[in-house]
């Protein structure tokens, strides 16, 4: 029997879908995307190399597997070919045998760009032209890929092999037992009818969006897993309920390269000791500003500072609603390390009020304040642990009590970027 499982974000994006769908893609035969286009950015570490897809899933590393970009994405031509020749250049040779791309996908336009350029500030979107192209294909104005690769140009013509009817193929190979992973992008928190509106992207990165991006139907699917770090992030504006810190502060800081250029090897080390001494006093600044420079939380595609905040409770159990989740994947546990308490938010508080659900309107969320519960941290380094059981009672603690608050199985913890940085606590996936 083929099985068919989907891997969303949980949150706002950024959670290590790429890691883990890279994780997964072993037992896989196609790996799929169906939302969004070069606004992800999945960053996949395999021993001493560093991948970044923004289009192509991230099973390309195998190279024995089929990948699929789906209808319900869209596609900046240039910027595809662009991560084909790269990946070309590392020796992953690219053809129609593991990458298919769907004549129904969206094209972005040198316009789109422009108008996300020029538009895009108040939501803090990536300016790749995602919007305006989603608003050309609702008013049916857009152009997909079938009419583009009659064109003659570079892009139109190292595509054009790689382009069909990708409804077809995987529908096919669902009927010849063929195990089906399915990429999102995004995060449940930044989809169009469910997240945090305006203030999201312009499709459905959530599990529904799943069967329409690709043209399966739901009753193929076996199961659902979100990714989740131990904490939370957002790129971009909206609000956002658990920040450390303002968006405004973090907004002023650099970027990582930046700081290292201002600031040299030595001088980043002193910055982060003076940041996690402030971050143990109880300065909720130094505390966002710790899970980002330890978890190294700026942007794959804008290189934007990331802001951080603890883990949001509200938000997972909406997540877990929207999108029916079997399990969830917990990412970046190590990113903790060093910092001596730890907070969950079981609850909101609106108007003296406590919340427990998600709040639809984006008005009223922005006025809820976090209800928190502390955790005692750990000063130990988790990355070459390989069994849940040696992590330090606090870590191990600070996932059972999450596991008993969501009450959906945790069935990975992710304690760095590498694949063997991933302890598996029970195997739901092929
Ligand atoms: P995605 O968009 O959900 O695929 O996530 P990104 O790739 O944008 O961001 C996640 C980042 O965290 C990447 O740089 C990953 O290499 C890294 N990462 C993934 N899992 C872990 C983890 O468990 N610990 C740490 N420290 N880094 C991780
Ligand atoms: P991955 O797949 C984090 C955010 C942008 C902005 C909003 C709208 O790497 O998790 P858009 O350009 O889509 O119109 O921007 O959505 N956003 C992401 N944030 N991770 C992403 O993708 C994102 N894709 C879009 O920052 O707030
Ligand atoms: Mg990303």
């Amino acid at each position: 029997m083929s099985k068919v499982i989907v891997i969303v974000g949980g949150q706002w994006g950024d959670c290590g879908k790429g890691k883990i769908v890279d994780f997964l893609t072993e037992k896989a035969d196609i790996i799929a995307r169906y939302a969004g286009g070069n606004n992800a950015g999945h960053t996949v570490v395999v021993e001493d190399q560093t991948f970044k897809f923004h289009l192509i899933p991230s099973g390309i590393i195998h190279q024995d597997k089929l990948n699929i970009i789906g209808n319900g994405t869209v596609i900046d031509p240039d910027v595809l070919a662009k991560e084909i020749e790269q990946l070309e250049s590392r020796n992953i040779q690219i053809s129609d045998k593991n990458l298919n791309i769907s004549t129904n996908a969206h094209i972005i336009q040198p316009k789109h760009v422009e108008e996300d350029t020029a538009t895009g500030e108040k939501i803090g979107t990536t300016k790749r032209g995602i919007g305006p192209c989603y608003k050309d294909k609702i008013v049916r104005t857009g152009m997909r890929m079938s009419e583009f690769i009659k064109k003659d140009t570079s892009a139109a013509k190292k595509l054009k092999p790689l382009v069909k009817d990708t409804y077809l193929i995987l529908n096919n190979a669902l009927e010849q037992d063929k195990n089906l992973l399915i990429e999102g992008a995004q995060g449940t928190l930044l989809d169009i009818d469910h997240g945090t509106y305006p203030f999201v992207t312009s499709s459905n990165p959530t599990a529904g969006g799943a069967c329409t991006g690709l043209g399966i139907g739901p009753t193929k699917i076996n199961s659902v897993h979100a990714i989740m770090k131990a904490y939370i992030t957002r790129v971009g504006a909206g609000p956002f309920p658990t920040e450390l810190g303002t968006e405004e502060d973090t907004n002023k800081e650099d970027s990582y390269q930046d700081l290292r250029k201002e600031l040299g090897e030595e001088g980043i080390k002193h910055l982060r000791r003076r940041v996690v001494t402030k971050a143990n006093e109880d300065d909720s600044y130094n505390q966002g500003r710790w899970l980002r420079m330890n978890g190294m939380e700026y942007g794959t595609t804008t290189g934007r500072a990331r802001r951080t905040g603890w883990f949001d409770l509200v938000g997972a159990h909406y997540a877990i609603k929207i999108n029916g989740l079997d399990s969830i994947v917990i990412t970046k546990l190590d990113v903790f390390t060093g910092l001596k308490k730890i907070k969950i938010c079981t609850a909101y508080e609106f108007n003296g009020k406590k919340l427990t659900s998600y709040p639809t309107n984006t008005n009223i969320l922005k006025n809820c304040s976090p209800v928190y519960e502390e955790h005692e941290g750990w000063t130990q380094d988790l990355t070459e642990i390989t069994d849940f059981n040696e992590l330090p009672q606090a870590a191990q603690n600070y996932i059972k009590r999450l596991e008993q608050l969501l009450k959906v199985p945790i069935s990975i913890v992710s304690i760095g970027p590498k694949r063997s940085q991933t302890i598996i606590r029970e195997d739901m996936f092929f």
